[in-house]
């Protein structure tokens, strides 16, 4: 008797807590294993608790059609907002036109669709943060390590010799990052050279086996700092070249790495003298907004004073470092 009351009473609150729940938010991201993407995972659940909002978050496994079919189920189940971080941005139009066609608004994260695309509809948003940014306070980094520590430049020819290591490939991200760091070192009057690069697709794995190749083909001795789009892949390349005994406390063999994101580890990376800096990527902050953005599109608010361009909220970057080294 006791044990059917006490589930009748898990039924009841079940179906309660569903049924008064006034907005129900159907998210995508593009892959649950993406380190960044979980802490946004996580800003976005803990905001929908604050909003009482029901949110349901579906693993799109990296590919674009298992995405597109969420999106149908979701619109099926009767889901009154998306939030979607694409798979791949620039097929981010099917998704628009399904959110159309079924007259529900769409606010995309972290991967940016063309303006283009988001002016098809008119209840299309994007909350994101603005990537030349992270590129430029990355490349700063660089260049502020190198101002306060002449011997960085080994080989003493007065230029910068960098390896890179990027996100996938098209990623708004990637694009910019890899670009801006490198304009930001020359602003502060350096020369930079790149005499290695190679995409890494976000991956710590992939970063460190690329980085081990070059070390084995350049040399460590040779590089004279490692530029990584984001932090997973700055600490593949420091297991490699902790591998080869650098960035391991000795100062006469020390690389300065700088990565993307301020992801704990990351951050732990540092604090051990491992990794030289990182720039924070917002996710609370992101993951947070959107949820926001989404309830009050779902609930007909009128957003304009909230967004920029009609369209975007951003969220700014900051760099972190651990003081002089
Ligand atoms: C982050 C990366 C992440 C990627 C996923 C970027 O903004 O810096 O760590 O892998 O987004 O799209
Ligand atoms: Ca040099």
């Amino acid at each position: 008797m006791r044990k059917i009351f006490v589930t009748a009473l898990i039924i009841a609150l079940t179906l309660s807590s569903c049924a008064f729940a006034d907005v129900k938010i159907g998210s995508c991201i593009y892959r649950f294993s993406d380190a960044f993407m979980l802490r946004f995972r996580n800003a976005m659940t803990a905001e929908s608790v604050n909003e009482k909002a029901e949110i349901i978050i579906a693993d799109s496994l990296n590919d674009q059609n298992t995405q597109d079919a969420q999106v149908d189920d979701f619109i099926n189940s009767g889901v009154n907002v998306l939030i979607i971080n694409p798979v791949d941005r620039m097929q981010s139009q099917s998704i628009i036109d399904k959110a159309k066609s079924a007259n529900i608004p769409v606010v995309f994260i972290n991967r940016e669709p063309t303006a283009e695309m988001l002016a098809t509809y008119d209840r299309a948003y994007y909350v994101g943060a603005k990537p030349e940014e992270s590129g430029t306070e990355a490349g700063e980094l660089i260049a502020n390590y190198f101002k306060s520590h002449p011997e960085a430049d080994k080989n003493k020819d007065g230029k910068i010799q960098f390896v890179m290591l990027r996100g996938e490939n098209g990623h708004q991200d990637m694009i910019a990052r890899s670009k801006y760091s490198v304009e930001a070192i020359k602003d502060a009057g350096f020369e930079p050279v790149e005499i290695a690069g190679a995409i890494a697709n976000w991956d710590k794995l992939q970063a460190m086996t690329i980085m081990n190749a070059f070390i084995m083909s350049l040399g460590a001795e040779n590089i004279e700092a490692v530029i990584a789009n984001n932090d997973e892949m700055a600490l593949g390349a420091v297991e490699a070249l902790k591998a080869n005994d650098y960035n391991k406390g000795n100062a006469e063999m020390y690389i300065p790495v700088v990565g993307v994101d301020a992801n704990a580890s990351a951050l732990d990376a540092m604090d051990r003298g491992e990794m030289l800096g990182t720039v924070l990527n917002d996710a609370d902050g992101q993951g947070t907004a959107a949820v926001k953005l989404a309830v009050a599109l779902a609930n007909g608010k009128d957003v304009s004073g909230q967004v920029v361009d009609g369209k975007y909220i951003w969220v700014p970057y900051q760099k972190v470092t651990r003081g002089e080294k």
